[in-house]
């Protein structure tokens, strides 16, 4: 790639490239206590300035979110609600579709005219899209009011980037395609107040054909338990009632620092702190050991609730996706969870439309979908990611074809979301409050075990965080109403 050589010249910048971010080493990746730091002349940067936040993707982006919020707090800035009272606005990114690029970019040139009524403003991006070689170009090309770009490698080097695009206004590019660290000492604001995300591995090796993120997020690493347990137990003492571990595919947990036991001995060990919430996404279906079930359906704070992506019915389109199980392994680990974990639900996530992607292989995920009957399911039409093994094929499924694919497997998904909510009718269950509901302040709302969203009334006095029962008086697709008992 090249760019205008003045520019190379004036500003050192650090782009992304795919080919290293591909790369993985046997080498152990070291766990950093100090490596974040803030240099004295930045440590007042945000005071009497604002930062806009908004982040897209999933929820390690989320938490990122949190990580940077909390390091722009440490430098004194204030989080506000609007960009337009902001003096720095940040997009922390995802990349794992176009349609997800396609509204950052959207939004990105609809800031622009922020910049006219405050040309000292800094628009920023971040998050997984910045590890794109081919976004970064046209940032680079087309968005030249875009002054800090920096990747997912990066989030610990915010404060001195700031500084630069800040202080000596100068266009700040500075992307890591290869992972660093596993950084400890990072600040946090928690953007819940009961509950909390917390990464127990950052990076993905699965190389699924089509996807990204493997890309964006570098190779698998773990955290220590140590590290895990003491934040959660600071969580705990703050007054958290639950926490979602989070990884790529948490089932591969500890494998690099060889922890014996791996995810299933991190999980018990969550349980026994005797937080009264656990949750954890995603698992894989390829390496979901019998163990991890077994400390499941031993513990009552672990949330009988999966996902379980299995993004095709067919068995030669899981060997092309590179998922490494056959559809029969899927039913069959799918069963084992079902049989052993009382009361649980599922969902899931699936593609339509992948290359060469047959009529009789898209029924074949028809199939899975009547067989599982899954809680909720993520619906996606195949979108061809520069960089993977998967947009070498031709895209070669109209579009047409897939929209209609898309649309029959989301009448059968909705129909057994429905099914599955009714079947909650009459029954009582526990719901973690979240406080009043947006749109009724009589009424409140949360969530159940089983991750279902109860709308719900009540006499009491509660408040968010409880745990009250619910009965549950009428389902719809994607909620519950209830009242509490
Ligand atoms: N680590 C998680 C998934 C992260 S991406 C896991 O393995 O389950 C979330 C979902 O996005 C994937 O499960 C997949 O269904 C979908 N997805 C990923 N790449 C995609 C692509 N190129 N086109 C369409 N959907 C995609
Ligand atoms: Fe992507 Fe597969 Fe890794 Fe999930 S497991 S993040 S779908 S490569
Ligand atoms: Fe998106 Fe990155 Fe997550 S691509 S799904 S934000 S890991």
């Amino acid at each position: 790639m090249c760019y205008n050589a003045n520019d190379m010249k004036k500003n050192d910048y650090k782009l992304p490239n795919l080919k290293d971010a591909q790369k993985r080493t046997k080498q152990q990746v070291k766990i950093e206590k100090e490596l974040f730091e803030v240099p004295v002349e930045v440590k007042n940067l945000g005071v009497d300035r604002k930062f806009y936040l908004r982040t897209y993707g999933c929820q390690a982006n989320e938490r990122d979110g949190e990580t940077i919020a909390g390091i722009l707090e440490q430098l004194h800035f204030t989080q506000v609600d609007t960009p337009e009272e902001a003096d720095f606005i940040l997009l922390n990114t995802c990349a794992v579709r176009k349609n997800a690029e396609d509204k950052v970019l959207g939004e990105l040139g609809s800031l622009k005219r922020l910049k006219q009524t405050n040309p000292d403003l800094i628009m920023g991006m971040c998050g997984c899209m910045a590890q794109g070689e081919e976004i970064v170009d046209i940032i680079l090309k087309k968005y030249p009011h875009v002054d800090l770009v920096f990747g997912t490698h990066n989030i610990h080097r915010l404060p001195k980037l700031l500084y630069q695009a800040m202080m000596n206004k100068e266009r700040t590019i500075e992307v890591f395609s290869q992972e660093g660290e596993v950084i400890e000492n990072l600040p946090v604001k928690r953007f819940g107040t009961h509950k909390a995300w917390v990464n127990i591995m950052y990076g993905c090796d699965k190389f699924c054909t089509y996807c990204i993120v493997p890309y964006t997020r570098g190779k698998e690493r773990s955290r220590t338990m140590e590290d895990v347990l003491a934040e959660i137990q600071t969580l705990i003492d703050e007054g958290f009632k639950e926490v979602t571990l989070l990884g790529q595919n948490v089932n591969s947990y500890g494998k690099d620092l060889g922890i014996d036991g791996g995810f299933a001995r991190l999980l018990e060990e969550v349980a026994k702190t005797g937080i009264q919430r656990i949750r954890f996404t995603t698992s894989h279906p390829w390496d979901f050991s019998d163990a991890m079930i077994d400390v499941i359906a031993a513990y009552d704070n672990i949330m009988p609730f999966i996902h379980l992506p299995v993004q095709s019915g067919d068995s030669d389109m899981l060997k092309i996706m590179g998922r490494r199980y056959t559809i029969e392994e899927y039913r069959t680990l799918f069963d084992k969870l079902a049989s052993k974990i009382k009361n649980v639900a599922f969902s899931t996530d699936i593609i339509v439309g992948f290359p060469n992607e047959t009529e009789e292989q898209f029924q074949r995920t028809l199939d899975i979908v009547e067989y599982c009957q899954f809680d909720n399911a993520f619906t996606f039409i195949y979108s061809p990611r520069e960089g993977t093994p998967a947009a070498k094929m031709q895209d070669n499924v109209p579009m047409e074809v897939k929209q209609d694919r898309l649309n029959r497997l989301m009448e059968r998904t909705n129909h057994y979301a429905r099914l599955k909510n009714e079947a909650w009718k009459g029954k009582t269950c526990k719901v973690l409050v979240d406080g009043p509901s947006k749109k009724n302040k009589d009424v409140y709302s949360g969530y159940t075990e089983q991750q279902k969203l109860v709308n719900f009334t009540t006499d009491q006095k509660i408040k968010a965080g409880d745990i009250v029962d619910v009965e549950i008086t009428d389902a719809k697709t994607w909620s519950l109403n209830g009242k509490q008992v």
